[in-house]
């Protein structure tokens, strides 16, 4: 199993790197190519692990999909009728998985859709208890069979209203996914307004949807025939533009991060900027230069605008080398701390009492051998290693391959000391 060896203190790092699109547009885009009878293309595609398991579970559906990482590309056609079965294995490995149910849904309403659950996580659980309420809406009824929820529409679809009882980023593109094709029209309130959920939702119209804002949570989304043509470019990755301008900062270096709208960042870099870090941007880049006194600070996750819950375990790491006390209160998942055990070995200071941590920052970091548990952890003890005195070893990397495009080449060109052993 592959391990990142990282020798630190890397300083003052420089350079440029250019972001790759964003992973969590692309997956929803890639289940919405099911709402499709002819081809669709995108471009900008970050082929990490999780772009290839959705590949295979569309393929175990039945669709052609063709990748050519050269050129950042990927067709999709659906020529056969799809089989209405997603399997546990494809399902347990990414939770993204489920994002086929609502685009199944709206091609194939009256048939019987089988869906494995995926379960709990490492964040915590994850339910889809509000995807399923929300095809409720639609006229979907469902029932659980052997760890398959089972859904379908004796009547078909039909237009109505639904609120999310609370945002969820998936739910939302699960529910527009599924309402593209309904008789009349559906409203839908307190849906995620996330830049990824806006990408699907401006594939969808380009491609003859009709989706409407009616407010800034809502949506009206009018039933259409058919959608009639697929092409598209994928948003740059907030979350990995965050990770390497964190290199920066725990550097107290100077970065640029291409291909990124730093739009989808307000509240990330307004944070870095309290910090103390100088941030300049343009409409497709940003850069970030070491700041002469960095404070505390005090952060609180939150849908978008908010500051992302997947930014959260990077500024952790920032905030272990920040002298004073910052605090972090986590309102997304249940368990998104994974990280603090890791940097406390290496001599971070991470308080944790439910969902807060309280950071007491440190002047130096000191090697360790570390354990990553899930993608974004993977990066903040990358960032803890860069900082360290001393040479880190981190292990199961797996999991931050499933997000991070070409994690050690990125690291390295910017001056990392980094390898990788098996
Ligand atoms: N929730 C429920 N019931 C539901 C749906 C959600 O209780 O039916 C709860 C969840 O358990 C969680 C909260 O609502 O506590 C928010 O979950 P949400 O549905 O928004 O998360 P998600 O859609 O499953 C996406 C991203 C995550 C990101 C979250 C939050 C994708 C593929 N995944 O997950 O990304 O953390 O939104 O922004 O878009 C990552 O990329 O590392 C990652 C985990």
């Amino acid at each position: 199993m592959k391990k990142f060896l990282i020798k630190g203190p890397n300083k003052a790092v420089k350079g440029v790197v250019n972001i790759s699109g964003a992973k969590n547009s692309c997956l929803p885009l890639m289940a919405a190519s099911i709402l499709f009878k002819k081809k669709v293309t995108f471009k900008n595609i970050p082929f990490v692990k999780d772009v290839h398991t959705m590949k295979d579970l569309l393929i175990s559906l039945g669709a052609k999909v063709e990748f050519s990482e050269t050129k950042k590309m990927m067709t999709i056609i659906n020529k056969k009728k799809h089989k209405l079965i997603v399997p546990y294995k494809l399902v347990s490995t990414m939770r993204a998985g489920v994002l086929t149910m609502g685009p199944l849904l709206a091609r194939y309403p009256k048939q019987k859709i089988k869906v494995a659950l995926g379960g709990g996580c490492a964040l915590g659980v994850r339910d889809t208890n509000w995807h399923l309420s929300g095809f409720k809406s639609l006229g979907a009824n469902n029932n659980l069979e052997k760890g398959y929820v089972n859904i379908s529409s004796k009547k078909g679809l039909k237009g109505n209203k639904f609120k999310f009882p609370k945002v969820t980023v998936t739910g939302t593109s699960n529910l527009i996914m599924a309402s593209v094709f309904i008789k009349g029209s559906h409203i839908i309130k307190n849906i995620a307004i996330e830049p990824e959920v806006l990408d699907l939702i401006n594939f969808l119209n380009q491609s003859g949807a009709d989706i409407k804002f009616i407010g800034k949570r809502s949506i009206k989304i009018k039933g259409v025939k058919e959608l009639i043509s697929g092409s598209h470019t994928i948003i740059g990755d907030r979350i990995e533009a965050f990770s390497y301008l964190c290199v920066g900062a725990i550097t107290n270096g100077n970065i640029i991060t291409n291909n990124i709208n730093p739009s989808h960042l307000r509240s990330e870099l307004s944070i870095l900027k309290k910090i103390g870090y100088k941030i300049e941007t343009d409409n497709k880049s940003i850069k970030i230069t070491s700041g002469k006194t960095l404070k505390p600070v005090n952060i609180k996750t939150g849908p978008f605008p908010n500051f992302a819950t997947d930014n959260m375990p990077l500024i952790l790491a920032i905030m272990t080398t920040i002298v004073g006390k910052s605090q972090i209160e986590e309102t997304i998942f249940s368990n998104r701390f994974m990280a603090a055990p890791e940097l406390n070995r290496m001599g971070a200071k991470i308080n944790i009492k439910k969902n807060k941590a309280i950071i007491i920052g440190q002047k130096k970091l000191y090697s360790a051998d570390c354990i990553s548990s899930d993608l974004r952890t993977t990066f903040s003890i990358i960032l803890g290693a860069i900082a360290a005195n001393g040479s880190s070893t981190i292990s199961r990397v797996y999991h931050g391959l499933r997000g991070y495009y070409n994690l050690e080449g990125k690291l390295k060109k910017i001056g990392i000391k980094i390898i990788s052993k098996n």
